[in-house]
Formats: C-alpha cells, sequence, structure tokens
C-alpha cells in the first residue's frame, strides 16, 4: 500500500507491509550494514530525473553540483550527459574527476578568486561572470573562454529569503543598470567569447509566473546567441504541496525563452534539487523517547543520532520534513518532535510529524534528504559525517564512507 507519505520516497523504492526497501536494498539491513546515520541514494532514480530532464529539454541540462558534491552522484550524471555547474574550486575538483573537463562545466560565484579563474580556464569551463572585479580578474589572466554575464533581473519569487537570489539587492549578477558596460567590456576584450545572458532567480520555486517576468527583465539587454534560466524548480518535502512537474517547467521554460528572446536560442537549465532530492533519505536510530508534560499537552521529543550534523535545511530555511519507522512507514500514530543530538534546542529536524509508538533502537527514515543534506553537513559537536549509500537492482554500495573520530583530528598540526 502507497500512503501519502508514501509518495514521498524513491520512485527505486518500495513499501511491503510497512517495510521500506530503496533499490530493491532492505532499509533495517542497510542500517545494519553500515550503521546510522546513513544518506541512501536510490542510483536508479539519479539516472531517471536526468532522463526525465533530458527527454524534456531541447537545450543543455546542468547539474547544480552544490545540491549534492559528491563523486559518484556527478559521475551518474557525467554518463547521463549533463552538464555541471561548479560554485568553487573544490566543487570544479570534483566536477573533474568524476570526468567533466572543457564546455561542459560552467563556473559560478560572485566572489571567484583569480586561482579559481585560472583552474576555469585551464579546465576549459565556461565562466559566467558576476561583477567588475572578476572582469578585472580575468582580463589580467587573459586566457581565451566562453563566457556569460549573470544578471540580476530583479524580480521576486516566493520561497524562503534565503534562498531568493533574483531580486533587485542580491549580492548575485550584475544589475540591470550595470549589465551594458559588462557586455561592452566582453565584447570590446580580445580573449572573451560572449555566448550569452545568465539568470537565477531563486531556489525551491513552485510558481513558474516569476521567470517569466525575470526573461522579460534581462531581454532587454540585448539579442544573444545563448541563455542560462538557472535552476529553481521545487519538490515536494513533504505530501501537501506539489510542484510542477519536469515536463511542465521546461514546456513552460521554453515557450518564454521563444516568446520573449526569439526562437532558436540555445538554452541552458541548472536543476539541483530536483535532480537529486526525492533520490535520497535519511536514515537514524532513534536514542531516546522523551515525554514533556506541557500545560496544553505533552511533547513527545523523539531523539536520534543525527541532526543539524546531517541536515541543516530545517534549521537554516524552516524546511519541513516527514519521516517514518522504516517497519511502520504510513502507520498511523501520534503527535511526536523529532530532535537531534546536538547541545542546542533549535536541533528540531521535524517540529510536528505522527510514528506510531518510536522506540529507542528503532529506525527512523526521513524522506527527499538527497539535495543540499550531504552538501551542508558538518562535525559540530564532534560527530563524524555519514556515509553514502548507492542502492540499485537489490545491491548496496558505499560510495563515500563515514568519517572516523580520526579524521576529525586528522588536519591537526
Ligand atoms: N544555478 C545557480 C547559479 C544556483 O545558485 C543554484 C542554487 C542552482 C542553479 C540550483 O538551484 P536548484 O535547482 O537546486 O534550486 N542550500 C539551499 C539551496 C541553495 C541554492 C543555491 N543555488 C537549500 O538547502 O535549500
Amino acid at each position: 500500500m502507497t500512503t501519502a507519505v508514501g509518495t514521498l520516497y524513491p520512485e527505486h523504492s518500495a513499501i511491503r507491509d510497512g517495510r521500506l526497501s530503496i533499490g530493491g536494498c532492505d532499509a533495517a539491513e542497510l542500517a545494519q550494514r553500515y550503521g546510522t546515520p546513513l544518506y541512501a541514494v536510490a542510483e536508479d532514480d539519479l539516472r531517471a530525473r536526468a532522463r526525465e530532464f533530458t527527454a524534456a529539454m531541447p537545450g543543455e541540462v546542468v547539474f547544480a553540483s552544490k545540491a549534492f558534491p559528491c563523486t559518484a552522484v556527478l559521475r551518474v550524471f557525467h554518463e547521463e550527459g549533463l552538464s555541471v555547474d561548479v560554485a568553487s574550486g573544490g566543487e570544479l575538483a570534483l566536477a573533474q574527476r568524476a570526468g567533466f573537463d572543457g564546455p561542459r562545466i560552467i563556473l559560478h560565484g560572485n566572489a571567484k578568486s583569480e586561482a579559481e579563474l585560472r583552474a576555469a580556464t585551464r579546465a576549459g569551463a565556461r565562466i559566467v561572470v558576476d561583477n567588475f572585479d572578476e572582469l578585472d580578474k580575468l582580463e589580467r589572466i587573459e586566457a581565451p573562454c566562453e563566457v556569460m554575464i549573470r544578471v540580476t533581473p530583479g524580480v521576486v519569487a516566493d520561497t524562503h529569503a534565503a534562498i531568493l537570489t533574483g531580486h533587485a539587492g542580491s549580492k548575485f549578477g550584475f544589475s540591470l543598470a550595470d549589465a551594458p558596460r559588462a557586455i561592452e567590456r566582453l565584447r570590446a576584450s580580445g580573449w572573451a567569447d560572449l555566448r550569452g545572458l545568465h539568470m537565477h532567480i531563486g531556489s525551491q520555486l513552485f510558481d513558474l509566473a516569476p521567470w517569466r517576468a525575470a526573461v522579460e527583465a534581462i531581454a532587454g539587454l540585448g539579442d544573444f546567441e545563448a541563455y542560462d534560466l538557472g535552476g529553481g524548480l521545487a519538490v515536494a518535502y513533504t505530501p501537501d504541496r506539489r510542484p510542477p512537474s519536469v515536463a511542465e517547467y521546461v514546456e513552460s521554460m521554453v515557450a518564454t525563452a521563444d516568446e520573449v528572446l526569439g526562437p532558436g536560442r540555445a538554452l541552458s537549465i541548472e536543476p539541483g534539487r530536483a535532480l537529486t532530492a526525492t533520490a535520497g533519505v535519511t536514515l537514524y536510530t532513534v536514542e531516546s523517547v522523551k515525554d514533556v508534560p506541557l500545560k496544553d499537552g505533552d511533547i513527545r521529543f523523539v531523539a536520534v543520532d543525527g541532526g543539524m550534523s546531517d541536515n541543516l535545511r530545517p534549521m537554516l530555511y524552516d524546511a519541513p520534513y516527514e519521516a517514518d519507522l522504516i517497519d511502520r512507514v504510513g502507520k498511523a500514530g501520534t503527535p511526536c518532535t523529532v530532535v537531534g543530538k546536538h547541545c542546542e534546542s533549535g536541533d528540531v529536524l521535524i517540529r510536528e510529524t505522527t510514528l506510531p509508538d518510536p522506540k529507542p533502537g528503532e529506525v527512523l527514515v526521513t524522506p527527499v534528504t538527497g539535495a543540499y543534506v550531504y552538501a551542508m553537513a558538518n562535525n559540530y559537536n564532534g560527530v563524524p559525517r555519514p556515509p553514502v549509500v548507492f542502492c540499485s537492482g537489490g545491491r548496496a554500495r558505499e560510495v563515500v564512507r563515514r568519517e572516523t573520530f580520526e579524521d576529525l583530528y586528522g588536519r591537526d598540526v
């Protein structure tokens, strides 16, 4: 039986008699074999999402690697023919290790160092120029390269303020007023092959209208061969809010570009979250269950062996998640607050969910943790970061090992 919550699990997962398996691997066995916390990824979901995008998109699909900057994930998307967006020298190194090179790599960032720019030009990457100081650096380097200009279209989309990027006053890109000077300088340079304009208006966007407003805003800057419309398509973290499908989103982007910019442009989109989020789940072990009496009803805290070290999104963006016990998925329960093991009260993974009588030692799963979760993991409280395990066709393969205590002091000098 698939429950509403069941719809949040990877396409390549199953819930039989309430027991969860990911990519044919029993979740209880995964927890037993690799320990918890554990990031389990349905590898075939990564491929399926990549194919969904490439089938729908007549232009280029660029994986925003910040969503899941792990060599094995990058390798899958390299094999699937995607390009890659990197936002630092480190992400560039990961992308190269996964096999990407040349203009299939796109370098982003509002504070690129000269070293990062040199590394990118050596790799033959495309560079999305963000500001005049970066232009100065590129003029010093003078290496031939393909460039795009990032423009801030000045539109506001409906998402958390921390992940809104295309509004007037954003730290990213050239304002509509400054962009013409950047275009002029790049056109006059002997080294830059100016392909076109780039915009990225924000992340976790359900509404397609702001993209149209943004494309209309940048259309006045001239006629270019290429346009990169950025990423941003939302995913469902809870069963109550569904985003547009990949096909609906791509169709709308292409139609908008055709109408507003004219047909025949080389179009790129840069999905991150929509490629990886639903492929991943996190497994935790319940360490304690505490009922705290309050005047207006008890709170039941279900404390797990991870928390803000392995998933910062609830703390940074009030991001909602759901949880289940891996052998009673979708079963009705009582209200619980899922908290982590870290030394602060803000370490709340899920403010309110229902769980069917959780007990210490049981394994709890949070679905939709394949994007910006591994990416933002940290060692707060000396907690080693979890491993990443790919699951496909009933076979599990560890692609990133768990950190050890030795890793925690491994950089001491
Ligand atoms: N392109 C550019 C230039 C970006 O800055 C981003 C995301 C993307 C593409 C991909 O956007 P997506 O399709 O994933 O929405 N840590 C936050 C998300 C930050 C997104 C930053 N930029 C979170 O956990 O929600």
